[in-house]
C-alpha cells in the first residue's frame, strides 16, 4: 500500500476557519466532535490558523507505527482506521475515526514513536498541526485540554470494551456488538433498516473482532439468511437492530 503523498494547502500556512470554508462544515465538525464542540469559533481558527491541510486518497496509509511524529491530525471529511500490524501482516483494527476526530495526539504528546498505523478508508481531509502550535494554543485554552482529556478518556473506555469483548464473548456476540456500534456511529437511515456508512470488507471486520474472514462471512450469511441484515459488496444494511441486539447479549 503507498505511503501518504501530503499535497500542502495550496494557501500553505495560514489556513484559518474563512479560508477552510469551502472544505469543511464547522457545524458537522462541532456536532460530531467532544473537542471542537466546546471551542468558539475564534478558538478554532486560532488553532487552525498555523495547519497545513493534507488531502489523502482512500486506502493510503497517513503514518505508520513506529515512525517519528510530531504533529496531531484532525479529521476533516472521510474515514480513517487505525490499526496494529503484525510481523507476518496480520492486522488488529484499533478503531475507526471519522470527521470531527483527532489522531496523532500520543506522539505529539510524550514524543514517542507513532503506537499505531493510519491509514485512510476514504477520500480524507485533514488539517495537520505541529508540536509547538498545539502545545502553545493548550497552555492558553485550559478549557480545550480538559475536553482533550475527556476525549482521550473516551477512548480508553472505547479500548477497554474491545479487550472485554474479546476476553469474554465468542463471535456471534462480538461481531453483533460491533455492527450495533457502528450503525450507532456510522449509520443512517435507508429505506429497510440502518444502513452502516462505511465500505468495510469482512477482513476488516475479522480485523475487528479478532476473528477469520471465513468465520465473519458465515456468521454474515447465517444472519442475512434470517433477514437480520444484508450485506452486499462492503455495504451491510442492519434490518433487525432488536434481533442483532438480542445476538449481542449471547455470551
Ligand atoms: P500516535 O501514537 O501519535 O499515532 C497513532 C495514533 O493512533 C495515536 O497517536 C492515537 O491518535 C491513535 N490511537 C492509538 N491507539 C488508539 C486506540 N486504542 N484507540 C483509538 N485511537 C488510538
Amino acid at each position: 500500500m503507498d505511503t501518504l503523498l501530503s499535497a500542502p494547502n495550496p494557501a500553505g500556512k495560514g489556513a484559518h476557519t474563512g479560508a477552510m470554508a469551502p472544505i469543511c462544515d464547522l457545524a458537522a465538525l462541532r456536532e460530531r466532535s467532544l473537542v471542537f464542540a466546546a471551542m468558539t469559533e475564534a478558538e478554532i481558527d486560532e488553532l487552525l490558523r498555523g495547519a497545513r491541510l493534507v488531502e489523502v486518497p482512500a486506502r493510503r496509509v497517513v503514518f505508520h507505527a513506529g515512525e517519528a511524529g510530531d504533529s496531531l491530525y484532525v479529521l476533516l471529511s472521510g474515514k480513517v482506521k487505525v490499526s496494529l500490524l503484525s510481523a507476518d501482516g496480520k492486522e488488529a483494527i484499533l478503531s475507526l475515526m471519522g470527521a470531527g476526530d483527532v489522531f496523532g495526539e500520543m506522539s505529539l504528546l510524550d514524543g514517542l514513536p507513532r503506537s499505531a498505523t493510519v491509514t485512510s478508508l476514504e477520500d480524507c481531509r485533514l488539517m495537520q498541526i505541529g508540536r509547538q502550535d498545539f502545545v502553545q494554543f493548550l497552555k492558553r485554552h485550559a478549557d480545550v485540554a480538559l475536553k482533550l482529556l475527556a476525549a482521550l478518556s473516551q477512548r480508553l473506555r472505547t479500548t477497554n470494551n474491545l479487550v472485554e469483548n474479546l476476553s469474554f464473548y465468542h463471535l456471534p456476540s462480538r461481531l453483533a456488538r460491533l455492527l450495533l456500534d457502528l450503525g450507532q456511529r456510522h449509520g443512517k437511515p435507508a429505506p429497510n433498516g440502518v444502513e452502516i456508512g462505511l465500505r468495510l470488507s469482512q477482513e476488516e471486520l475479522g480485523n475487528l473482532v479478532g476473528a477469520s474472514r471465513e468465520s465473519v462471512n458465515k456468521q454474515l450469511r447465517a444472519w442475512a439468511d434470517a433477514g437480520l441484515l444484508e450485506y452486499r459488496q462492503g455495504a451491510i444494511v442492519i434490518r433487525k437492530v432488536d434481533a442483532l441486539f438480542m445476538q449481542s447479549l449471547t455470551a
